[in-house]
Parts: C-alpha cells; sequence; structure tokens
C-alpha cells in the first residue's frame, strides 16, 4: 500500500469529523497543501559510478543515536483513530529505529508511551513535544513528567502564539474532545482541564526567554520546532537549541506561509552546521526524504501518513507507513549514488521543469 492508499483508506474507515481535524489546515489550507506541491517542484540529479552495495541511513540526533531518518511528527490525539492509541504508534516507531515525538495532545500519558516503546526496542528514543506556558511551573511540571517518563529530548513548538483557525474544526463544531478523551499529559496542571482542544496551552506572551527557560530547567536536549525565518533559526541557536525543526505545523496554525521545505535552505545558512535542522510537511515518498536531506535536513518526520496508518491497521499500519518510507528512501539514496546521508547535497537539487 502506498501513503496514498492509507490517506484513502483511512478517510473510509474514519468519522468525517475526526478525518477532518486530522487533515484539515488553517484558512483556505494553502500552506497545507502547498507543503506537498512543494516537493513538485524540487529533482534530484543523481551522482553515477558512485555508490555501494552497503548504504548507512541511520543519522545521530539529539537522545537518538542512529535513528532513522524519518521521525514521527507529533500529532494529536491518536486514540481518535484507533483504540490502541499513542501506545500503538509507539511500538511501531521503536521497533522501526524511528524516534517518536510524543506530546501534551497526546491520549495516553507519556509515560505509558515510552514504556510501550522501550518494550518494543529498550534503545528507542522518545521525544516530548510541548507548548511554551506563560506560567513556568506549568512548563517545569511537564519537563518533569517527560524526564520521568525517560524520554531524551524535549520539543517546544513555537509557533503557536494563538491557535490556528481550521476552517474544517470550525465548520464541524468540533472543538472539544469526546467524552472519555483527554489530553492525558495535561491532567492536574495548574490551571488547565484536559478536555478541551483549546485546552492545549498556547499564548501569545510566550517570549525567547521562555525557551531559554526551559533549556535551564532540564539536562535533556530541547529542540525547538516551528521555525521558518532564518533570523529565528539563528536566534534559537543562540538560545540553546539542540536542534532546529522547520515546520509550519503541517499547515495548520498559520496559512499565509511557505510550505516548510521551501523554507529549509535558508535555515540550514543560518544555522550553518552547528546544530541538525530537521523538517516536517509534506513527506509522502522517499524522494521527497532525498529532497529535504540534500537541501540541509538531518532527517525529516511524518505526521498525517502516520495517523492514516495507524487509523488503518493500528500498530501494524504505522510499522508500513514507516517501513515503506524507509525502502523508498535507501532505494532513491542507491539511484541517486549515495552511500550515505551526506552524499545527498545541495548540488543535485534543480527544480523541476527548469529555468534555463
Ligand atoms: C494541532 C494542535 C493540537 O495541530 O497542535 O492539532
Amino acid at each position: 500500500m502506498t501513503l496514498r492508499a492509507f490517506h484513502d483508506s483511512a478517510r473510509k474507515l474514519l468519522d468525517p469529523v475526526v478525518y477532518d481535524y486530522v487533515a484539515g489546515g488553517a484558512g483556505e489550507e494553502r500552506a497545507l497543501n502547498d507543503n506537498e506541491q512543494a516537493f513538485d517542484r524540487y529533482a534530484l540529479l543523481p551522482r553515477v559510478l558512485s555508490g555501494d552495495g552497503a548504504r548507512d541511513t541511520a543519522v545521530d540526533l539529539p537522545g537518538a543515536r542512529r535513528a532513522a531518518p524519518v521521525i514521527v511528527a507529533p500529532t494529536a490525539f491518536h486514540r481518535l483513530v484507533h483504540r490502541d492509541g499513542e501506545r500503538a504508534t509507539a511500538r511501531a516507531a521503536a521497533a522501526e529505529g524511528a524516534v517518536l515525538v510524543t506530546g501534551v495532545a497526546a491520549t495516553a500519558p507519556v509515560h505509558e508511551v515510552v514504556a510501550a516503546a522501550h518494550e518494543a526496542n529498550p534503545e528507542a528514543a522518545v521525544w516530548f513535544q510541548l507548548y511554551p506556558h506563560p506560567r513556568r511551573e506549568v512548563t517545569v511540571a511537564l519537563v518533569r513528567r517527560a524526564e520521568e517518563a525517560g524520554c531524551a529530548a524535549l520539543v517546544v513548538t513555537v509557533d503557536s502564539p494563538v491557535f490556528g483557525r481550521r476552517t474544517r474544526d470550525l465548520r464541524n463544531g468540533f472543538s472539544d474532545l469526546p467524552a472519555g478523551f483527554a489530553a492525558e499529559n495535561m491532567r492536574g496542571l495548574p490551571g488547565s482541564g484536559p478536555d478541551a482542544l483549546t485546552d492545549i496551552p498556547m499564548s501569545a506572551s510566550v517570549r525567547w526567554s521562555d525557551f531559554a527557560a526551559v533549556v535551564r530547567s532540564t539536562p535533556l536536549p530541547v529542540l525547538i520546532k516551528g521555525v521558518l525565518h532564518p533570523d529565528d533559526a539563528r536566534l534559537a541557536v543562540e538560545h540553546g537549541a539542540a536542534g532546529v525543526i522547520v515546520s509550519n505545523h503541517g499547515g495548520r496554525q498559520c496559512d499565509v506561509v511557505p510550505a516548510a521545505v521551501d523554507c529549509l535552505p535558508a535555515v540550514c545558512g543560518a544555522v550553518a552546521g552547528r546544530v541538525p535542522v530537521l523538517l516536517d510537511g509534506g513527506i509522502r515518498r522517499g524522494g521527497d526524504v532525498a529532497v529535504a536531506l540534500a537541501l540541509g535536513a538531518s532527517a525529516v518526520g511524518v505526521g498525517r501518513p502516520v495517523v492514516w496508518g495507524l487509523a488503518v491497521d493500528g500498530e501494524a499500519g504505522v510499522r508500513r507507513v514507516l517501513g515503506s518510507l524507509r525502502d523508498e528512501y535507501d532505494h532513491t539514496l542507491a539511484l541517486c549514488g549515495g552511500r550515505r546521508n551526506s552524499d545527498l547535497t545541495v548540488g543535485m537539487v534543480v527544480l523541476r521543469g527548469g529555468t534555463w
């Protein structure tokens, strides 16, 4: 099954309101659509007579040595699409050697998610995603939960000063989780109730000093997610980010922003190799992974495809999605004359259709 087929099957299986929550984006969904369409604008010039039968696609990421170059990006509320929820995603990612980013919007608590991952693979790395909270004690409590659970790194999402206007959710009246589901990691934190989508803490008053406070509060590496401007990438490194994730939140926040992959070269230029740069948004095939790595990403995240795999076949579905991306990427690397990820270089990237 291609990733497209998983998406089609999930659409048929899921409650249309839940499907729209996962599939939809902000505003007119231009950023959402552009994330995928942008990959149609890039092409790779393979190198010839330079490959090897044995390829090595592993990558060292914060808290995760020799991980797969495709990680599971944070996505919300997995139990809405499959009864096994985040635990199944965790087992699948761990078995495939992929970092899983769980987070505040998980419908299973982080300690259970990490335990499920470690059962499947004791070496597995789980990262925890959170939004910086203007009340530092809330952020600190979340960080402690992630540390105690055994997370290997934190991911601070910074593209959400306010909640995006998701057109489909507004039309469907989807703002509260159905009974029996909750953002479990928010339970019992000061000032939050865990059963409304808008209770996922987001604040327009958080600043770089709040990001720096998270970095200081923990021995864990802290990545920053949702950076598009190269000047912010520079600031992120200056404030102690252990990695920069170029992302427009799957087109779910600000509809006027470019495709994530179009922002990657400038961010990589600004970061200048000081920390790894990752990308999420629009990765739908192994060739997209290759383009992102050639443009300078150390690894990429996939969000919706993993949710579709989970919806269709639980743990096995997620494994098939990750496995198919891994195999397609390895195949593309071979066809491009590469032995390792770093053999894909920006000098191999051209615009499809060409301009000269
Ligand atoms: C979302 C929020 C919860 O994108 O991050 O659905």
